[in-house]
């Protein structure tokens, strides 16, 4: 007996094309992912001085997420027909968490955290969109992940904010 393809979802063969496109929203995601926990690593251990602590211990803990994101992504990927890149494929876009000149410069690394997480907000909130009513499950499961990056955000936000208030960004 043959196995035949579902006749509904995202998986049917009347949805292949659909299907492609959003593998492609997801491989970006995965790569943004990867290149996020590269950076939140380097930013937790590289700052110094006594300001750096809170920012260092958000980071280490936020590459645990991320690292769990890209592997949500990359299991999507593959439930999506798709198969997971390897890292020559791989393009650096983050030159804002790129080490800061000085490694007590707490607040160009807070800036940078905003700037990724924004990245990452604006490009879920495109999947999200792009999959409704096409693909419930990964709109599901970026739903869940942007929110995750949206508390990100607010609690790098609130570090900024303390920082101008203390005339210090
Ligand atoms: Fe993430
Ligand atoms: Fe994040």
């Amino acid at each position: 007996m043959t196995t035949r393809t579902a006749s509904q979802g995202i998986l049917s063969d009347a949805n292949n094309e659909t299907r492609e496109h959003i593998v492609e929203l997801l491989t970006k995601a995965y790569w943004m992912e990867i290149e996020t926990v590269i950076s939140y690593i380097a930013n937790s251990i590289n700052p110094d001085g006594v300001r750096a602590r809170e920012i260092v211990e958000s980071l280490e803990s936020d590459i645990q997420e991320e690292l769990g994101h890209a592997r949500q992504y990359a299991t999507r990927i593959k439930e999506l027909y798709g198969v997971v890149p390897g890292t020559l494929d791989f393009q650096a876009e983050q030159s804002y968490l790129q080490p800061p000149a000085h490694q007590t410069d707490v607040v160009h690394v807070v800036k940078g955290v905003i700037e990724a997480e924004t990245g990452a907000i604006e490009h879920y909130n495109v999947i999200v969109q792009e999959t409704d009513g096409i693909d419930p499950v990964t709109q599901d499961m970026v739903i869940a992940i942007l929110r995750d990056e949206e508390g990100h955000r607010r609690l790098f936000e609130g570090y900024l904010r303390e920082y101008e208030a203390e005339g210090k960004a």
